[in-house]
């Protein structure tokens, strides 16, 4: 099995200090660092976009995990490829066609991920199985750090470890991941998670160590 990446999610940081957050959790232990870009369309809130992620992006050397929360994306990709996104991951629900955005990822180099709301049914992610790099199951309804993790999606998570095979795809798991979940979605098949609210409460570089590593050992 692939080791378990954990990748804090910066939404839950202190905004007006975020290159010194990104150090801290990259000096805490962070894997990846995840990105949540929201328009105020697709989802009820409005985050940041690439201009934020190329002032960050020099701050430290780890995966730079983009989660596009934006509707349609296909306009923006390369601006958030360029600004140093590693990863970006559209949603099956942003439309108009998965296909081209997965591949529009991927062609500017980058790896393609998509996620799927909690409503959305695993099925749509048949037919792109061969076009992505990672799967993001959302274990909230996107838009707002800090919400309770909906148990129900455990199940769908396992079918999608089992739709996954042998191909070499991560998957991801986001919204209310902390202490308690953290076991359960690995259990279900999960290899990453994201946390955001569980990683940055405490809001010092010793508070993240000691959350990340907790997480890590439940
Ligand atoms: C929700 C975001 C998540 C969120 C996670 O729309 O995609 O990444 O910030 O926050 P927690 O871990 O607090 O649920
Ligand atoms: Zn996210």
């Amino acid at each position: 099995p692939e080791p378990i990446m954990i990748a804090p999610s910066i939404l839950s940081a202190d905004f007006a200090r975020l290159g010194d957050e990104i150090e801290a959790i990259d000096a805490a232990g962070a894997d990846w660092i995840h990105c949540d870009v929201m328009d105020g369309h697709f989802v009820p809130n409005i985050s940041f976009g690439p201009d934020v992620i190329r002032a960050i992006r020099p701050r430290t050397s780890k995966i730079f995990d983009v989660h596009l929360m934006i509707a349609p994306a296909d306009p923006y990709l390369e601006a958030f490829a360029k600004a140093g996104a590693d990863i970006i991951t559209v949603h099956a629900e942003a439309g108009p066609h998965l296909d081209r955005s997965l591949q529009a990822v991927r062609g500017l180099g980058k790896k393609a991920g998509v996620t799927i709301c909690p409503a959305t049914s695993e099925q749509v992610l048949a037919h792109v199985l061969d076009r992505v790099d990672l799967i993001l199951v959302m274990t909230v309804n996107p838009g707002f750090g800090g919400q309770s993790f909906i148990e129900a999606q455990l199940e769908k998570i396992r079918r999608i470890r089992a739709m996954i095979g042998d191909r070499p795809i991560r998957l991801e798991v986001d919204g209310g991941v902390n202490i308690d979940t953290a076991a359960r979605v690995v259990a279900a098949g999960a290899d990453t998670l994201v946390a955001g609210s569980a990683v940055f409460r405490g809001g010092t570089l010793d508070a993240y160590r000691s959350n990340i590593s907790s997480i890590r050992a439940a």
